[in-house]
Formats: structure tokens, C-alpha cells, sequence
């Protein structure tokens, strides 16, 4: 059965950082679903191949790149890759983030930097290298930030810090290339099930169904609920948004600080 989807984005480009899995492989299978050819990248070989051999498999042109987000120069090469294999990129996804659960006083050097380069300083660079393959005007990119953005939440100092530097570059970022024509807007995904974000948040069945019962949805979001959000976005009847920082959380962030895992 066709839908809204099909076809919305013919003749596009996108490019997701962080998609071998979760919620930015749905959304970058959701944008081939829409008619885009995609470049979806991650660190491991194996995973962001096998990410983009289930695209390929569906009829949509995907290629994948391993490659780390905190190498500057390394995601300057896959942007490279990218516009060479399917030209000026339309749609541009920053999603690929780190996460673990520990109190502040737990989290080393190392662990604090590694979630900072992963999700804040990957993010500057996926927009640094991309902006000057993007198509201008024109262009859409869109950044998977987190509810520890708006709130801070115990034992995720180094989330909180990271996604809440993530968009305030994308607001930062929206108003310097507004002129140029390309929008950047940050979604927020509350506690979506089946991934591995929400099974380090909430290890448990107890604490899964906790962080359900305590949505005002009173259930976990989906990732399809995610990718839609994404492709609305990045078409044009969201021509004139811009700069937004967009829950898709079930109402969750409007509840202030919670605990991880509800
Ligand atoms: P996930 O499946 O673990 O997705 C993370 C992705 O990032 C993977 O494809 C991973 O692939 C990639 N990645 C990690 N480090 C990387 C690096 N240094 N360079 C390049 N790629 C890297 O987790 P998810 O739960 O779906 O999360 C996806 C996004 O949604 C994240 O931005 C997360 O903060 C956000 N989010 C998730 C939830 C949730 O409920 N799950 C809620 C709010 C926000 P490799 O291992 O192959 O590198
Ligand atoms: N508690 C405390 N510290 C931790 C930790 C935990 N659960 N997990 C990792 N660390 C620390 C490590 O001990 C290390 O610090 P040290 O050198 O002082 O011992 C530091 O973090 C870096 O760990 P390392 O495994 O070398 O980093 P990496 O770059 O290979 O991996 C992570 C990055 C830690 C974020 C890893 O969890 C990851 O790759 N995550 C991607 C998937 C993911 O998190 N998905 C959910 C997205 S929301």
C-alpha cells in the first residue's frame, strides 16, 4: 500500500552519521523508503555494511562508510565519498552518539572526553565537513539530541553536557546559514523501544516498564515515530522551521528531570 512516504523524497540525497543501528538506521531506511539515495555511516565495517545492505535490499541506492566521528579529517573523506558516489547532499543526519550510566565522580577523564568527542564534538564535526557539500539552497540537516538536553539527569553529567552543546549549535548554526538556505533542526526522541540507548538506560524489564508507566503516553515511543518526525522534517512542508530543538517523547520532557530508566 503506498503512503505519504513513498516518492516524497525523489531524487535526493541524504547522508546519516551513526546509522548502523537504532533509531538512525530507521530513519535512514525511512528516507531511502521516501526515494533518497543514502550514505549512512558508523565505526564498524561489519555493522554499517550490513546497515546498508538491508537498505540496498529494498531497492534504494545506500552505500555505508566506516568511520569514526571523532576524526576530523576522516569525516571530511566521507563527505567526500559521499557527494562522489550521489552528489550534493539534500538531507544531512547527525545521530551518532555514546552512553553509560555512572555518577559523576565515576566518570573518568577518558569516559567524559569520549562521550563529549562522540556526541558533541562528531556533531560539530559531521556539520563542519558537511556544510560545504550541502545543497544550497535547500538543504535540510537535522541533529538526534536527547531529553538530556533540557534537564539534567543524574548519573548523565556527560550526556546532559554533550547533547545540550549539540543543540545549541544546531540553533547557533540555523541562524548563520538561514541566508544560505539550509535549515538545521534537532529532534528529541524520549525512551524509544528496541534500542540500545534505552537498554543501557533501563537494563531491566522492571525499569523498561517503569520508564513506560511513568510517560505521560504511558508507553515507549517507536522508531518509526522517530523516522516519520525526521522525513517531515526534511521536506518541504517544513520549509519554514528552523532552528527548533523538537520533542518526540510522549509528552516526557514537559515532566521535567527524571531518573534514567524513569
Ligand atoms: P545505537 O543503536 O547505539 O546508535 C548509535 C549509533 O552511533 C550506532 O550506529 C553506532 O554505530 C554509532 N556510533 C557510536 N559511536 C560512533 C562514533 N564514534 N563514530 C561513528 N558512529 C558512532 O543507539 P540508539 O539508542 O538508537 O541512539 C541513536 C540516537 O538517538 C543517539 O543520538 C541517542 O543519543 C539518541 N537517543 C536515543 C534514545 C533512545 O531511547 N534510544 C532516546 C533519546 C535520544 P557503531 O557502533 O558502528 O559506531
Ligand atoms: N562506567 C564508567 N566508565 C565507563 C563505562 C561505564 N559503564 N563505560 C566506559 N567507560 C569508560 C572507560 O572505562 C574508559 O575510561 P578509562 O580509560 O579511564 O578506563 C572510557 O569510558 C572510554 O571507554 P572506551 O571503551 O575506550 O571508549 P570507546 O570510544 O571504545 O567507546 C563508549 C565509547 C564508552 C561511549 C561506548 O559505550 C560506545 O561505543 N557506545 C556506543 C553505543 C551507545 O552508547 N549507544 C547508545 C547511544 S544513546
Amino acid at each position: 500500500m503506498a503512503t505519504f512516504r513513498d516518492g516524497l523524497l525523489a531524487g535526493k540525497t541524504a547522508f546519516v552519521a551513526g546509522a548502523s543501528s537504532g533509531i538512525n538506521l530507521q530513519i535512514a531506511t525511512r528516507l531511502a523508503q521516501a526515494g533518497a539515495a543514502v550514505t549512512v555511516l558508523s565505526r564498524s565495517p561489519e555493522k554499517i555494511e550490513a546497515a546498508a545492505a538491508g537498505i540496498r535490499a529494498t531497492g534504494a541506492k545506500c552505500i555505508g562508510i566506516a568511520q569514526d566521528v571523532r576524526d576530523h579529517d576522516g569525516v571530511g573523506a566521507a563527505f567526500a565519498k559521499a557527494a562522489d558516489t550521489h552528489g550534493e547532499i539534500d538531507i544531512l543526519v547527525s545521530g551518532a552518539a555514546g552512553n553509560f550510566v555512572a555518577p559523576f565522580n565515576g566518570i573518568s577523564y577518558n569516559g567524559f572526553r569520549a562521550v563529549i568527542d562522540i556526541d558533541l564534538v562528531g556533531c560539530y564535526n559531521v556539520m563542519r565537513q558537511g556544510f560545504q557539500h550541502l545543497r544550497k539552497p535547500g538543504a535540510s540537516v537535522i541533529t538526534i539530541s536527547a531529553p538530556q538536553s533540557l534537564h539534567p539527569y543524574p548519573f548523565q553529567a556527560h550526556v546532559n553536557a554533550a547533547k545540550a552543546g549539540a543543540d545549541m549549535l544546531v540553533k547557533t548554526i540555523a541562524v548563520e546559514w538561514g541566508p544560505q538556505g539550509v535549515r538545521v533542526n534537532s529532534i528529541i526522541p524520549g525512551p524509544i523501544a528496541d534500542t540500545e540507548g534505552m537498554n543501557r538506560l533501563a537494563p531491566t524489564p522492571e525499569a523498561m516498564a517503569k520508564s513506560a508507566k511513568g510517560n505521560p503516553m504511558q508507553r515507549l515511543g517507536t522508531k518509526d515515530e522517530v523516522a516519520d518526525l525526521a522525513l517531515f522534517l526534511c521536506s518541504d512542508a517544513a520549509a519554514y522551521i528552523t532552528g527548533a530543538i523538537i520533542p518526540c517523547d510522549g509528552g516526557l520532557c514537559l515532566q521535567g528531570a527524571g531518573r534514567v530508566g524513569g
